[in-house]
């Protein structure tokens, strides 16, 4: 009976690990669930072969009516901090160290772990013969709370270490929320308030949901929170039951691990999870560039960092430079511009685009936030504005994570001190009056005023106007709205017919800028089949679908005469691109705009149809990551595509290869986990020269 129970915790423990911390799960949940059963039962009839360390004990203890404060045997400490956001902060970093360690220009690069900056909360976790005895908070370095009970819930963390682990240990790291499961949280929470449930609220940001589940005093609720946990730091017992750091073992000569690369793999090796984000890299410029890669990774990574941390390699050398009040000289955070901030909301308004969507977009108190100072947020759609429940007067969170469009994430509540009425979508469009309809099974209201409605035609002029398009340099948005509103431009061609004494009758318009933007009307006559249609603005045809049908069908004429069928027989042309086509070009004054476009002397190369499907590189798709020594991303992708080959931006089984220069980042580590070939520019000029 015993071996049985001990079978079981040994099988549950290793299908845990695999399930929460390596992410490959080892048996199907329902015979995780069956020996989860069978281990209840059985120690359900033997309550004295209970241990605590046994899968089934992570939930179980009594709801608290306080936490105990614990004094932290090795303190806590916080780490310097360098919030310039330039290469700076780590070269002061690396300068410093050097010179405490006396080391000349002549002395090699020091080694570095350079690490992600959760943004959590940091947890002391203390094993006493391999079994989880106690977790406590950071509290103020010196003193934290016991929270064993909630921290024992989160599956991620061992209650129980491997034999290889030393018997007596304090692992230290962080505890954090993702951001898929914060959402679901907030979903959760959202219609648990909407179902009158009392004293629920929604959270701000993952790290404050965590810490709220951190300090729940009834360890159930903390289990319904989805926590996760990285470790990063390693304290040992010393055999007088004092902790000793590392740096501390090493002067006490129990040190078993030389650096601090080598103790987060032994961690890794006992279970915990370690990110796979951390490096071992050489000296400032090594800092620096991981700095510089992790802040592009920061988006699509699946939680929230605010910054990177930096730890000199060698425990020994952690040991030389010792602390500066209350904080280790080894080691320095290097923080990002904040990508959340408050602020209030000023108004909502609707904006019309290109294709007649509306959108409702929040005006706000200018707050700086993501590195730039936002003014506007998107809501996305009705749905959404609906379900944040954002109202003017209202103080929300912005976020602007890289270069997405700034959003509203949530609303503070409790903020909230009157009651302004709850946003609704108008039903008429706001610039042109139509009226606004929300077609079934579609998030978006639009207007139904097509090319009547001025907003869509000034979206669809600068549009068509874009780099990407046709390229009309001098063509702002400014310069638009006053074309449209003096009703000098009606349609694309209109804007070949401007002449420049119309133009020098504009507000604000001198003779300089009207030649100038002559000059760019006339250049942009010059362009490419892909570019046109696609400025053409027709719904979901954007630039691959664009190049896709021009390498098919050749010329304009034939992608305007295509029936469905033929349409559905390009490269990725599915029904909705396929209809959307037909739908554009079956509007006689659609064709009647392409035709007269073509008469004011917008002209492009054609080619016989399906020439250029047997080019040397068709049917293949490459993927281009970090910057190359001497092409640009666009010369790359130009010499790819003459090659007939597709450019895409995300790597997956079917990519032939990826063009990786210089702090290529994720996306060359997911094509050399799935064995694709990567290929530097030189190969790329060879294998496009040979082609
Ligand atoms: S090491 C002496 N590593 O940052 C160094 N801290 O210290 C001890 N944090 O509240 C900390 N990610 O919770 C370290 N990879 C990381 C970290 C990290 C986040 C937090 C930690 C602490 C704060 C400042």
């Amino acid at each position: 009976m015993q071996e049985r129970i001990a079978q079981l915790r040994q099988q549950l423990q290793l299908a845990g690990h695999h399930y929460h911390v390596l992410d490959e799960p080892l048996i199907p949940d329902a015979e995780y669930d069956r020996l989860f059963r069978e281990l209840q039962a059985l120690e359900a009839n033997h309550p004295q072969w209970i241990t605590p360390d046994s899968p089934t004990q992570r939930v179980g203890a009594q709801p608290m009516s306080s936490f105990v404060t614990v004094a932290h045997k090795v303190p806590m400490l916080s780490i310097h901090t360098e919030t310039d956001i330039s290469a700076e902060g780590a070269i002061q970093f690396d300068n410093r160290v050097r010179k405490v360690l006396q080391l000349s220009s002549e002395d090699p690069p020091l080694e570095y772990v350079a690490e992600l900056k959760f943004d959590g909360l940091a947890i002391s976790l203390i094993y006493q013969d391999r079994v989880l005895v106690q977790a406590c908070t950071r509290g103020d370095g010196q003193t934290g709370e016991d929270v064993t009970h909630n921290i024992r819930t989160i599956g991620q963390i061992p209650l129980r270490l491997p034999d290889a682990a030393p018997p007596q240990l304090e692992v230290r790291g962080e505890v954090y929320m993702r951001r898929d499961d914060f959402e679901s949280l907030n979903e959760r929470q959202r219609s648990r308030i909407a179902e009158g449930v009392k004293n629920e609220k929604t959270f701000v940001n993952p790290r404050n949901a965590a810490a709220g589940a951190v300090r729940q005093l009834d360890p159930k609720i903390a289990a319904q929170r989805p926590l996760s946990f990285f470790a990063y730091a390693l304290h040992f017992h010393a055999p007088s039951d004092a902790v000793l750091s590392p740096v501390e073992a090493t002067l006490n000569g129990l040190q078993t691990y030389g650096t601090h690369h080598q103790i987060l793999m032994a961690l890794k090796q006992w279970g915990f999870p370690v990110s796979d984000d951390c490096q071992l890299v050489a000296g400032a410029q090594g800092l620096i560039a991981y700095h510089q890669q992790i802040a592009q990774a920061r988006d699509r990574l699946p939680f929230d960092i605010d910054g990177v941390v930096y730890k000199v390699n060698q425990i020994s050398l952690q040991a030389r430079l010792g602390m500066v009040s209350r904080e280790p000289r080894w080691a320095v955070a290097h923080k990002y511009p904040a990508q959340e901030e408050l602020t209030t909301v000023q108004a909502i308004e609707v904006q019309v685009g290109r294709t007649g969507k509306l959108t409702p977009v929040a005006k706000l108190a200018p707050v700086f936030v993501g590195g730039v100072t936002v003014t506007n947020a998107t809501l996305h759609n009705e749905d959404e504005a609906r379900r944040k429940d954002v109202r003017v007067g209202d103080t929300v969170v912005v976020r602007r994570a890289g270069d997405v469009i700034p959003e509203v994430v949530s609303v503070l509540l409790d903020k909230r001190d009157h009651a302004a009425p709850a946003f609704t979508m108008p039903r008429h469009c706001p610039v042109c009056d139509s009226p606004a309809v929300r077609e079934e099974g579609e998030a978006d209201f639009r207007c139904t005023g097509g090319l009547f409605c001025s907003a869509q035609r000034k979206q669809a002029l600068l549009h068509f106007a874009q780099r990407r398009a046709v390229e009309i340099d001098d063509l702002g948005e400014k310069l638009v709205d006053q074309l449209v509103d003096a009703e000098l431009v009606k349609t694309l061609p209109d804007l070949y017919r401007l002449t420049r004494a119309q133009l020098i009758g504009l507000d604000r318009m001198a003779e300089k800028s009207a030649n100038n933007l002559l000059a760019s009307l006339e250049k942009s006559k010059q362009t490419t089949l892909p570019r046109f249609l696609y400025g053409l603005g027709i719904r979901h045809v954007g630039e691959a679908t664009a190049k896709d049908l021009a390498r098919h069908f050749g010329g304009l004429q034939a992608i305007i005469n295509a029936s469905v069928d033929q349409l559905l027989m390009v490269n990725d042309v599915g029904p909705v691109v396929a209809n959307s086509l037909r739908a554009f070009f079956d509007q006689v004054h659609n064709r009647e705009v392409v035709q007269q476009l073509r008469e004011c002397g917008v002209h492009w190369e054609e080619f016989a149809p399906g020439a250029r499907l047997d080019l040397p590189l068709s049917g293949h798709t490459y993927v281009i990551t970090g910057s190359l020594p001497t092409l640009s991303r666009e010369q790359a992708q130009a010499l790819l595509e003459q090659a007939g080959a597709k450019v895409a931006g995300s790597v997956s089984k079917k990519t032939t290869g990826v063009v990786a220069g210089e702090a290529a980042g994720s996306k060359l580590e997911k094509a050399m986990a799935l064995g694709i070939p990567v290929l530097d520019e030189a190969a790329l000029l060879a294998l496009t020269r040979s082609t």
